[in-house]
């Protein structure tokens, strides 16, 4: 029996999605990528934004002539919109026959037994529960060496800003045990794992209600592990980053010089009406507190344009923040009324047009410093993990005729690299000489140091 699973979203989805393939390979399923053979298709869908729901809908609208073709096709549609929409899901599209919210993946063996057995002809099964335990049914115990791998160490936010739908979807911050992450990380690192990233909507709220020992103290005890060479994190909220976790990025070796810190918007008055709990200026300050502890350290972040009532003003303000950080890269969205949050009721919503607009300037803004910030690192030597062989050629690497690797530098630079040598491999840590830079990467060949 075959299955196929497709993911859209963030990476707890994709640690999600694993957790659902080694849910569906418990009762005897195969994974496939072949859609049209599969027996059993689950969509592991996303709520963030208006785009991703609509992919999913559309996804699922494909799937009738399929079904039609064979009728003992089992559709599954997991995730934050299963969570959002549960039982109009089925109303809108009959072809689902399983709706599974994003605290049901331990169940799944069981609704899908019961749908083969035509024990039931349908399952909606969107509660929320408070029991750990269901966050950690089918958590990932990797077959195949990853150099990088995620861990989800939280689940849910209690943030509440205001055009988000997570808070919605994904229910209160709930923590796994340490020892329960520390296990998962022992048996990635004895798969071959070199890196990991925890993964949490806030992992700075790491542990508080159930007072397990704080986010620095699970990083520190993490960082002990052998074999272990690299630890990333995300996402981090500003307004909890606290003065322990950026010092941190000073004294543990093993964490990497990269944060991702969401921003969201340079104007004080839009961040309060987002709920943000920070004013630019308090957001500035984190950043400067970064730098002094590793001047290096690569800044990332979110950026959300038209949020309603963004003035021409505020806008601006988000471009000289831009200007002021010198982020490394940023994500940029155009704001989308999302169901149940409380930005839709908002009043002077902006036009698509102006939306765009504004979209078109961060992404301009943004492409220039990284480029620059890019090409500050050429003639540099710098520690790659390569994490596999590179999808495409690097841009604008025409006369390369030979192999190319992917990996990651530390501060979560993407670089090309050369196949030279049988130490460019997957899962190994290799010095990096950078000759070139492009928009999105860096291309370089093994150092001679090494
Ligand atoms: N509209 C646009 N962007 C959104 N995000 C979250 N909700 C919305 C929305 N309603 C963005 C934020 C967040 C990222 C994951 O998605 O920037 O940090
Ligand atoms: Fe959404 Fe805000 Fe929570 Fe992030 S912190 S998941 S943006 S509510």
């Amino acid at each position: 029996m075959l299955a196929y699973v497709e993911t859209i979203g963030c990476q707890m989805n994709v640690y999600d999605t694993e957790r659902i393939q080694n849910a569906l390979k418990s009762i005897g399923y195969t994974i496939t990528t072949d859609l049209e053979g599969a027996d059993i298709i689950v969509f592991n869908s996303c709520a963030i934004r208006e785009k991703a729901q609509q992919k999913t809908y559309s996804f699922l609208g494909r799937l009738s002539a399929l079904k039609a073709k064979k009728t003992s096709l089992i559709v599954v549609l997991a995730g934050c919109v299963a969570q959002q929409d549960g039982a109009r899901v089925r109303n809108r599209l009959p072809v689902v026959d399983i709706v599974m919210g994003t605290h049901a993946i331990g169940s799944l063996p069981q609704m899908v037994t019961d749908i083969r057995e035509s024990k039931r002809t349908s399952v909606v099964n969107v509660d929320f529960s408070n029991d750990i335990s269901q966050f950690e049914a089918f958590a990932t115990v990797p077959q195949k060496v990853e150099p990088s791998r995620f861990v989800t160490i939280m689940q849910g936010c209690d943030n509440f800003c205001t055009y988000c739908v997570v808070p919605y979807v994904r229910s209160h911050e709930i923590s796994r045990s340490p020892e329960n992450i520390m296990t998962e990380i022992k048996s990635v690192i004895e798969a071959g794992g070199k890196e990991i990233t925890l993964l949490g909507q806030n992992v700075n709220s790491y542990g508080k209600k159930e007072g397990f020992p704080n986010f620095t103290e699970l990083l520190y005890q993490i960082s002990q592990l052998k074999g272990l060479e690299r630890i990333r994190f995300t996402t981090s909220h500003p307004k909890d980053l606290s003065e322990e976790l950026i010092s941190a990025f000073g004294s543990n070796p093993k964490l990497c010089g990269h944060i991702h810190l969401p921003v969201q918007s340079g104007s004080s008055a839009v961040l309060h009406r987002m709920n943000r709990h920070y004013t630019r200026d308090e957001y500035l300050d984190k950043v400067i507190k970064l730098r002094q502890v590793n001047p290096n350290i690569a800044i990332t972040t979110d950026i959300i344009v038209g949020f309603p009532g963004e003035t021409n003003e505020d806008f601006l303000e988000t471009v000289s923040l831009l200007e002021e950080v010198r982020y490394d890269s940023l994500f940029a969205f155009m704001y989308s009324d999302r169901q149940g949050a409380p930005a839709r009721l908002f009043p002077e919503k902006i036009s698509d047009f102006i939306k765009k607009e504004r979209i078109h300037s961060v992404l301009k803004t943004q492409e220039r410093i990284t480029l620059e910030k890019l090409s500050l690192l050429v003639g540099t030597c710098q520690s790659v993990l390569i994490e596999g062989e590179s999808p495409r050629l690097a841009d604008g690497i025409s006369d390369a005729k030979e192999d190319q690797y992917m990996g990651r530098t530390n501060c979560n630079r993407i670089v090309h690299v050369a196949y030279t040598k049988n130490s460019v491999r997957k899962g190994a840590l290799i010095p990096v000489y950078i000759e070139r830079a492009f928009s999105h990467s860096l291309y370089g060949r093994l150092s001679d140091q090494s």
